[in-house]
């Protein structure tokens, strides 16, 4: 049985979730969504093709979304989805995702999933305290065995409903759409930069250019928040509320498998 996993993550939580799915499964090639070129084609060959991803503002993050549109599941057997999120949105998502793949093939998704995971929306909150992650990271463990087991069985399982979560898409979704490529306008860099390039690195949308070793964002942020997040020295913030905030990523993932994503 051949797996493909395609995956999109800022901050980590959704590729620790593709690489136990993967580790599951076995014979599974694990493929960063930042890893693919615009002119690509995305054709993949496989007995199962899977897609890990986080919610953003209740939808799919604009790389996975360009991706679903692209995708040619015609030689692909069973389809499933995992969406990682911190609160609520997973349904919308999932749906949007098989809508999207469904304007290529009317076969869509076969299964979709969501597993909870801590909110890493700097931009809004404060991180969730190591307890809380802990118990995050432990329930998530039980869910994926039956994740699991679903997707080793290649059974098809309908998509979650949220009539709530749909209409609240309607209005926050298309609110992202038009401002998160140059929502990193906002991004700034203090004097604890140490030139280091974690965040060009990390970036999966390959937004971060060292000018003069200081980072300097292009428009095309995914919103990922991983150079806020990641950055050694916690020297880019958003706005004033961003510096009071400690800093989140998954512990499972080390930063070297971030620097991976990108091409
Ligand atoms: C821009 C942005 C928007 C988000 N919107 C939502 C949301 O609508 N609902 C939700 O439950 N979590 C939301 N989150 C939290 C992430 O979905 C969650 O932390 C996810 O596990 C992060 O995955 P990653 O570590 O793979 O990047 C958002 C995070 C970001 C950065």
């Amino acid at each position: 049985m051949k797996n493909v996993i395609y995956y999109f993550t800022g901050t980590g939580n959704s590729l620790a979730i593709a690489k136990k799915i993967a580790a599951a499964l076995g014979e599974c090639e694990l493929v960063p969504l930042s890893s693919l070129t615009a002119a690509q084609k995305i054709a993949p060959v496989a007995d199962r093709v899977g897609i890990v991803c986080p919610v953003y503002f209740l939808g799919l993050p604009l790389m996975v979304a360009e991706f679903a549109g692209r995708f040619d599941r015609s030689q692909a057997g069973y389809t499933f989805a995992v969406v990682t999120y911190g609160g609520s949105g997973s349904e919308p998502t999932l749906r949007q995702l098989d809508a999207a793949m469904k304007k290529q093939d009317s076969r869509g998704l076969d299964a979709g999933f969501s597993v909870k995971m801590p909110g890493n929306y700097i931009l809004m909150y404060d991180p969730l305290s190591k307890e809380t992650c802990d118990n995050l990271f432990a329930a998530a463990k039980q869910q994926l065995a039956e994740i699991v087991s679903v997707i080793g069985k290649s059974e098809h399982k309908p998509l979650p409903r949220s009539l709530a979560g749909s209409l609240i898409h309607t209005i926050a979704y298309p609110w992202f759409v038009s401002h998160a490529r140059t929502k990193s306008r906002e991004f700034t860099v203090s004097d604890a930069c140490t030139s280091c390039g974690t965040c060009a690195a990390i970036c999966p949308a390959d937004n971060i250019e060292l000018v003069e070793g200081r980072p300097v964002w292009k428009d095309r942020c995914e919103v990922c928040v991983g150079c806020i997040q990641l950055c050694p020295a916690q020297a880019i913030q958003a706005g004033p509320k961003t510096a009071q905030r400690s800093r989140y990523h998954n512990p499972e993932i080390a930063l070297a498998e971030l620097k991976k994503t990108r091409q």
